[in-house]
């Protein structure tokens, strides 16, 4: 499979169109963007991570019966993809209250949550991703209907137990993630993008180390260590 033009690029992967129009390759970049989009690095050989990592977690979650867009790997950085639509919501489900929470709402940083929350925010760089209930998603068409959001729910909560109990096995606490989704020409909702240590938090469950991306984020060094550390828990 070859690329033939780039369709998309991100802030941490390029799409590229391919010879089957229903197919893309998704490459994984080796940038790291923070949320105030002031400090910017790159980790060399963090793309091949995330694109090992990911590939991991999405064939473990089909295993579950969860759709992915995941077809195969292609190399150390590239994937062919399922060419979606991307919903344009950030699906985040939280475990253990830190980073936005804690900072909007006061949870008291490593609460643990009485149970699994799932939120909701706008993808819109411009308007800093906000957080959104139902009733935004409906008035501005993000979804079809209220049926989707409950589809999406329930989707996050599923892979949210699914990989709890698999990283409880690793000595990993899954903190939080975000998910993203796209509907698929037979407008099936599939798990799209990537599940990394950039798109979730990771703390070892016996010293609380923060084993990924808010390593960069909040600078503490070795970004590239822990996310090899993650991976070869993964395949421990
Ligand atoms: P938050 O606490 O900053 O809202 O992040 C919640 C989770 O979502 C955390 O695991 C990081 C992830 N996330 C992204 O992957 N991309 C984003 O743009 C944001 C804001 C969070
Ligand atoms: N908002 C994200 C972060 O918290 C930005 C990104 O993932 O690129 O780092």
């Amino acid at each position: 499979m070859q690329r033939i033009n780039l369709a998309y690029e991100g802030k941490a992967k390029r799409l590229y169109t391919t010879d089957d129009k229903d197919l893309l390759i998704a490459e994984f970049k080796d940038d790291l963007t923070a949320f105030n989009g002031e400090k910017k690095g790159s980790e060399i050989g963090k793309g091949a991570l995330n694109n090992k990592i990911s590939t991991q977690i999405f064939n473990l979650l089909s295993e579950y019966g969860i759709a992915t867009h995941l077809v195969r790997v292609l190399s150390e950085n590239e994937q062919l993809i399922k060419k979606v639509d991307i919903i344009p919501l950030e699906v985040v489900v939280r475990n253990i209250a830190t980073g936005s929470l804690t900072k909007r709402l006061g949870i008291k940083d490593g609460t643990v949550l009485p149970f699994s929350l799932v939120e909701f925010y706008y993808k819109n760089d411009d308007l800093g991703d906000p957080l959104v209930n139902d009733e935004h998603c409906l008035i501005m068409g993000l979804v079809k209907s209220e049926n989707d959001l409950n589809t999406l729910r329930k989707l996050g909560r599923e892979i949210n137990s699914v990989l709890v109990k698999f990283f409880e096995a690793r000595s990993l606490k899954l903190v939080d993630f975000k998910v993203e989704f796209g509907v698929d020409k037979g407008g099936n909702i599939l798990l799209a993008d990537e599940i990394s240590p950039d798109s979730c938090r990771f703390w070892d469950a016996n010293s609380n180390e923060k084993l990924d991306k808010d390593r960069f984020r909040q600078g503490l060094g070795d970004v590239k260590v822990a996310y090899e550390e993650v991976l070869r828990r993964i395949l421990s």
